[in-house]
């Protein structure tokens, strides 16, 4: 194999100042910041000025952008319309890729500068909580609700999506899980967002791209198939058999393993925090143990306990629908792609790597008919 890296593992592909995560120490950084701190002390609001432009901002700075993006949280009629035409068996996330592929085709001129990527990034990530949330509603049945403009980000989407106002403590939760959320260096979904970005081609098609890669369940989806899986266990005294089943059968421990981490997420460690907080007794009982025999059964393969583990624990205690959670995935996420979006194309150059041909070369052509 030449210059081997499948998966691209630990191939690097560019320099960048954005993140930094420390795989073996369990240590993750958005622009020099620890993540525990900014996990307590920050918003999402804040955190995403910080992605975006390399600093924190001043107070003035962060209520400027914090006015701007609950001022862009409207959607477009042209948009809502379209919001009832998706089928309602649609997945959310494939829902949220068309919602975002529309709202392109309204504003989708090229974005060949960073400042052309954050204006456009403002308004979409306004507007993701706003169209998932409208999309829930629509769904069940129910009106859909105008965003506020008083409300934070976090709280907003809680208050569209319930029809009132959140307690303090879900609004907390919220805010930490689109921090944990918004950044992680080049995974799956922020190099598809890269590679689009480096075609040249506009930012509405770089995100699509990366809400169709965060969809996977080897990626964004596992947060769904955690707490699915803790689901099907049913009740504490069923783990260990069905943890040895899943082994035996080859089947892979939702929300464990991570291409980087061979150690404990340190994002998992804050959602468990608040999983144990706020979530349902049993069901936090049924990941403890199971967590407790990923560990000692697989920690030395280097599989551990990942962000999408806990994280569901923490969306059911808020009253939130299973196929809801990968969007919020993407909620959180789209800061981070704009980050790296307006990075790289500031030093653009095309993403194209090789693949190494194993197959025959020089075969004859037989026409069809002599085949
Ligand atoms: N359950 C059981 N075994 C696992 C798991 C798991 N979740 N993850 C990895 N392993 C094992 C593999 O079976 C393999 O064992 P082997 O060497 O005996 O064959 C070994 O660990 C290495 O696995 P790879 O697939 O080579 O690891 P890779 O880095 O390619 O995979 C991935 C990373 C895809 C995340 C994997 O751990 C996985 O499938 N996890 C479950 C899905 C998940 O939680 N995804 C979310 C990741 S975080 C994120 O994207 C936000």
């Amino acid at each position: 194999m030449v210059n081997s890296g499948k998966g691209l593992e630990n191939v690097y592909i560019d320099q960048s100042s954005i993140c930094y995560i420390d795989g073996f120490g369990g240590k993750l950084y958005y622009r020099g910041y620890s993540i525990e701190e900014l996990a307590e002390m920050s918003s999402f609001e804040e955190v995403t000025f910080l992605l975006w432009y390399g600093e924190l901002p001043t107070k003035k700075e962060l209520e400027e952008f914090s006015k701007e993006l609950a001022r862009s949280r409207k959607l477009p009629e042209e948009l809502l319309d379209l919001l009832y035409r998706i089928p309602k068996t649609a997945h959310p996330m494939g829902a949220l890729r068309t919602a975002v592929s529309f709202l392109g085709n309204l504003n989708g001129e090229p974005s060949a500068t960073p400042e052309d990527v954050f204006r456009k990034g403002i308004s979409v990530t306004a507007k993701i909580p706003v169209i998932v949330a409208t999309l829930y509603r629509i769904k069940n049945g129910l009106d859909p609700i105008e965003p506020s403009t008083k409300l934070s980000h976090a709280a907003n989407f809680l208050y569209m999506l319930h029809g009132e106002k959140p307690p303090k403590e879900w609004e907390k939760a919220m805010d930490v899980a689109l921090i944990l959320y918004a950044e992680h260096e080049i995974n799956a979904s922020t190099l598809t967002v890269m590679t689009v970005g480096s075609t040249l081609s506009d930012y509405y098609s770089a995100i699509v791209a990366g809400i169709g890669a965060l969809k996977g369940p080897l990626h964004g989806g596992a947060v769904e198939g955690a707490i699915r899986q803790f689901m099907e266990i049913g009740s504490p005294e069923k783990v260990e058999e069905w943890f040895f089943n899943a082994l035996k059968e080859k089947r892979r421990i939702m929300g464990a393993g991570h291409r980087v981490y061979k150690t404990y997420d340190p994002r998992a460690k804050v959602f468990k925090k608040y999983a144990r907080l706020l979530g349902d007794k049993t069901l936090y009982e049924i990941a403890e143990r199971l967590e407790r025999l990923v560990l000692e059964h697989l920690g030395k393969k280097g599989v551990s306990i990942n962000v999408d583990y806990w994280s569901g624990i923490v969306f059911h205690a808020m009253g939130i629908p299973i196929e809801l959670y990968t969007t919020i995935f993407a909620m959180g996420r789209i800061a981070g792609w704009t980050a790296h979006l307006a990075e790289y194309i500031s030093h653009n150059r095309l993403i194209r790597p090789r693949l190494q041909y194993v197959g025959e070369i020089g075969k004859k052509y037989v026409p069809v008919e002599m085949r």
